[in-house]
């Protein structure tokens, strides 16, 4: 089985766990809460009236929450199932939002300058075989003078998780079950790559992008691994020797417009 097949499946199984889940509240989300962390309400700011594009955005509750503050949406996953769902939170919040099913990567290439911002967060990268690609499909989506905010987990994490911390051209294929709280016994395969910081941000900047800003950070706002402590509120930590791993990093990083450019 070809590696995009595997993770298509395995996300699709996934995502009918999840919608179930008290992790992702649909619920909650229904009734009107935010799925967006203040990471990620910082780093984009006022997004009313922008265009955005949300790749990898699962079942859609991170889309529909920047499209409650005003923003025009268009989500990509590679899922069925989770883009099936996303369409059907649309239309029962009465908030309208486009949802395509394809890979990022294939998106990417035929995207054309149309975004104000590209959005992707929390899981998102360790599932693309080739960030050069991926680079260059925000670089072509994007308008001149339009942004990308990633918000990632810190690749020290897939290292801690018995992942490799480096790119590898070879996937590394794991049995998974998921991350949310109702779990069942069975699992599914995935193919992941491990991509450091610098391999990421070297292949935003081969794409033209400028990087206007790169933080680590110490905690999650998801207790989505093993032996997480709640260091803050709403703030879970990973601690090794009793310091905490760096959990998270975040980026923005700009389409110059073309008198910018270098
Ligand atoms: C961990 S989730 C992203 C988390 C997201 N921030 C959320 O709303 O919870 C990863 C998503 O990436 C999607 N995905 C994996 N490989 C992909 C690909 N090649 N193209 C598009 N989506 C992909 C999966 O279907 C899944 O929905």
């Amino acid at each position: 089985m070809d590696h995009l097949t595997m993770n298509r499946r395995g996300w699709d199984q996934r995502t009918a766990i999840h919608i179930e889940s008290k992790f992702y509240d649909v619920a909650g989300f229904v009734a009107g809460n935010s799925s967006l962390n203040p990471l990620e309400l910082t780093l984009l700011g006022d997004v009313c009236g922008l265009r955005l594009l949300h790749l990898q955005c699962h079942f859609g509750l991170d889309s529909l929450s920047w499209a409650r503050l005003g923003a025009e949406i268009t989500g990509v996953d590679l899922s069925p199932v989770a883009i099936a769902q996303a369409r059907q939170l649309s239309a029962q919040i009465g908030i309208p939002a486009e949802f395509v099913c394809d890979d990022v990567l294939a998106f990417g290439q035929r995207a054309s300058a149309e975004y104000d911002w590209v959005f992707t967060s929390y899981g998102a990268l360790c599932w693309l075989p080739d960030l050069a690609l991926w680079a260059q499909g925000i670089a072509n989506a994007l308008k001149p003078g339009g942004r990308l905010a990633l918000v990632e987990f810190h690749p020290a994490i897939d290292l801690h998780q018995g992942y490799s911390y480096f790119h590898q051209r070879e996937a590394d294929v794991a049995e998974e079950g998921t991350y949310t709280e109702n779990c069942p016994g069975d699992t599914a395969a995935f193919a992941l790559w491990g991509h450091s910081i610098g391999e990421t941000v070297t292949a935003l900047l081969t794409a033209g992008l400028v990087l206007e800003q790169l933080q680590e950070h110490d905690s999650s706002p998801y207790r989505c691994f093993d032996g997480m402590v709640e260091a803050r509120p709403g703030c879970f930590q990973l601690l090794q020797q009793g310091h905490p791993l760096p959990m998270l990093y975040s980026l923005v990083a700009r389409k110059p417009a073309p008198s910018q450019a270098p």
